[in-house]
């Protein structure tokens, strides 16, 4: 019998229409333009503006802009929907159920995976395991945050990285060797100390006290995790290529998390790639955590043939990282 493989079949995507320019931070936080473009390569962000819009509301703009491009796709024949994210529009229940409820998922099971900046990859590779046992047909992946709902905008560090949006994929069975081929995935959680969120959790509920110290917001240490993030990554992406017999010549392209342009380019430097053969969208969106490959994946889909082989690599807190190694499965008309 012919192995089954999980297949990307169609990408979707959304960013908010509110861009946060360097230049507006410059009025928030003492910092600069040039700063934040030479440190990160950031230029602007999205940012999520309304009442009572979460997370589940990107994915929603994410899932109508994937059902657009596949009209024959019936909400209904959806099994499954895991949506990787770091801010849940709730403690719970998951924000994939949310998404299903809203979008209209009559028939697909839902729930959230939470990895940090590596979310995606994880969730990608969690919702193929549903598809290579020939159980389920098609699997939805979300990749999504609003970074901005727990950004303190008093700390320089942190509030000039990150933005919102995020997209999704959708995943089904491939018996031509095309689909997800295979991954590294790693963690280790004694890096949770340098990038993590204080309170809100079990360890330490909201209080008054945590809320006053701002303590529901991004922490990072941000050269200790570059260090992690800059060797990891990397390494992850030459350990998938060699095993899988991949090349600086046989690689289309890579798919890096956009945390800051210098660690794409350590990765893309090790794996020998040129800068055109990397997707690249952080000047534009920032880092928007889970967001960040599926949102590639969107703006570069028309550039992707069939059979083109790619490399997914990310890294975050945890810590997180891995690689993904797949054989783009369909050309865009
Ligand atoms: O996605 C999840 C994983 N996250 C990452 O991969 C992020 C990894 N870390 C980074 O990308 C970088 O460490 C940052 C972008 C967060 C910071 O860049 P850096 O080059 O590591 O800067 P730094 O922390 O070493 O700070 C250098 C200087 C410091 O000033 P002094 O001590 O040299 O006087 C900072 O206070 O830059 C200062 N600084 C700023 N200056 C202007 C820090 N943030 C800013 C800012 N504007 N926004």
């Amino acid at each position: 019998m012919q192995k089954i493989h999980a297949a990307i079949t169609a990408v979707g995507g959304y960013v908010p229409d509110y861009v946060m320019t360097n230049k507006e931070l410059e009025t928030i936080v003492d910092t600069t333009d040039e700063w934040i473009t030479t440190r990160t390569g950031i230029k602007e962000r999205r940012i999520l503006k309304g009442e009572g819009k979460g997370s589940s509301d990107l994915a929603v703009g994410a899932l109508e802009d994937l059902f657009r491009k596949r009209p024959e796709l019936k909400k209904e024949d959806i099994d499954l929907l895991i949506c990787a994210t770091t801010t849940p529009d709730f403690q719970f229940p998951a924000t994939a159920n949310v998404i299903t409820d809203k979008f209209g998922l009559v028939n697909a099971f839902g729930y959230d995976v939470n990895a940090a900046c590596s979310g995606f990859l994880f969730a990608l590779n969690t919702g193929a395991q549903f598809i290579e046992t020939g159980r389920y047909k098609k699997v939805i992946v979300v990749g999504v945050d609003k970074m901005s709902s727990i950004l303190n905008y008093e700390d320089r560090t942190t509030c000039i990285i990150f933005g919102d949006g995020g997209g999704c994929v959708l995943l089904e069975p491939n018996t031509e060797d095309l689909g997800i081929i295979d991954s590294v995935l790693k963690s280790d959680g004694a890096g949770r100390a340098h990038l993590h969120q204080k309170a809100g959790g079990s360890v330490k509920p909201a209080t008054v006290e945590t809320v006053m110290n701002r303590e529901h917001f991004v922490y990072q240490e941000g050269q200790t995790v570059f260090k992690f993030a800059v060797k990891n990554m990397a390494d992850v992406a030459a350990q998938i290529m060699e095993r899988n017999g991949l090349t600086s010549d046989n690689v289309a392209w890579l798919v890096p998390h956009q945390a800051n342009k210098r660690i794409i380019a350590a990765t893309s430097e090790r794996m020998g790639l040129p800068e055109s053969k990397v997707m690249l969208n952080i000047e534009r969106y920032g880092n928007t955590t889970n967001g960040t490959l599926p949102l590639c994946l969107w703006e570069y889909e028309k550039q992707l043939h069939k059979g083109d082989n790619i490399v997914l690599a990310a890294f975050g807190g945890g810590f997180t990282w891995g690689a993904t190694y797949i054989k783009w499965a369909y050309d865009t008309k």
